[in-house]
């Protein structure tokens, strides 16, 4: 097996070529003055006849990324790579798993058909926003890993101490995960009830049943993104006494000034992992997915 990467994360990819002892090639991109990407491989002849492990991440620069990600599977399969294994750390267009208004395209589902068409044979992937819905719609196969009980250890491990805590869903959608994990490091848990206009993005968290008095809270989703979930719910936290909150994801997009309106709202500590790397990355995934062929 070899890995390939785009010049933009080839570092990260080396880590993983490190630990599995196998050489890496670079995937020089491109933009064209008419804003058209290009990938091409660095090296043609270590393709051939080689399993290929495609580290790419999709984000920031979503759209260009996932452009050179189809050209490089193009490109790897053109010059004889048996298997491409493609890690995508953080599923763009994963939210878009429903047709929630009259008329959208069902994004996730396109996705991941083209990812079937291109000749992916593996996408390998970290916590995907609904589960269910990615193996509805996949026809490769599928890799998917868990960090949520990694970031928990962390916050416990290096942020909380022995102080008491609960573990927070902000909606639904987290609540088994929340309740799974609360039974593992033996806490209580609570979650909260979300809607969200699908016209304004406008959200409204309400909480399920009282919140219990506690000191320390660690809200877990799967991304912040404009920090507005996490936001409202911490004010809710607070406001019903809770001294510490940690805010904590696993993707951390990050956008439009999600890291102030999280502290506004009275936020301790944000943690998650370098799915998408940024200066709140705590957890390392590198490792992880080397731990898939060793
Ligand atoms: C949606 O249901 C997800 O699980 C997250 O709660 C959401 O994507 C977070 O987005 P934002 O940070 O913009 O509120």
């Amino acid at each position: 097996m070899i890995i390939a990467a785009p010049d933009f994360s080839l570092e990260r990819a080396e880590k993983i070529a490190k630990n599995l002892g196998v050489d890496s090639i670079e995937i020089a991109t491109r933009v064209f003055p008419n804003g058209e990407v290009l990938a091409r491989l660095s090296d043609t002849t270590m393709v051939n006849g080689n399993d290929v492990l495609l580290f790419h991440p999709t984000y920031p620069e979503t759209n260009d990324r996932l452009l050179l990600l189809f050209q490089s599977v193009e490109a790897l399969k053109y010059y004889g790579a048996k298997k491409v294994m493609a890690v995508i750390p953080y599923l763009s267009y994963s939210r878009q798993d429903k047709r929630f208004l009259e008329g959208e395209s069902l994004s996730l589902k396109l996705f991941l058909d083209i990812l079937h068409v291109i000749g992916v044979d593996t996408l390998i992937s970290f916590d995907v926003h609904n589960a269910s819905a990615l193996k509805k719609y996949a026809k490769t196969k599928i890799e998917t890993l868990s960090l949520y009980n990694d970031i928990i250890r962390y916050a416990v491990e290096s942020l909380i101490g022995d102080r008491e805590f609960i573990l927070v869903a902000p909606d639904k959608g987290r609540l088994d995960i929340v309740r799974r994990l609360a039974k593992s490091f033996s806490c209580d848990y609570t979650y909260f009830i979300k809607e969200r206009d699908r016209y304004t993005g406008e959200i409204v968290v309400k909480e399920a049943g009282d919140i219990e008095k506690v000191d320390t809270a660690i809200i877990l989703d799967d991304e912040i993104s404009s920090g507005g979930t996490m936001a409202k719910v911490a004010k809710r936290l607070k406001e019903s006494g809770v001294d510490m909150v940690v805010a904590a994801a696993v993707h951390l997009l990050l956008v439009n000034n999600a890291v102030d309106r999280l502290y506004n709202a009275g936020v301790s500590y944000i943690i998650g992992s370098n799915t998408i790397d940024n200066p709140y990355s705590t957890i390392e995934i590198e490792d992880k997915i080397a731990s898939l062929f060793t």
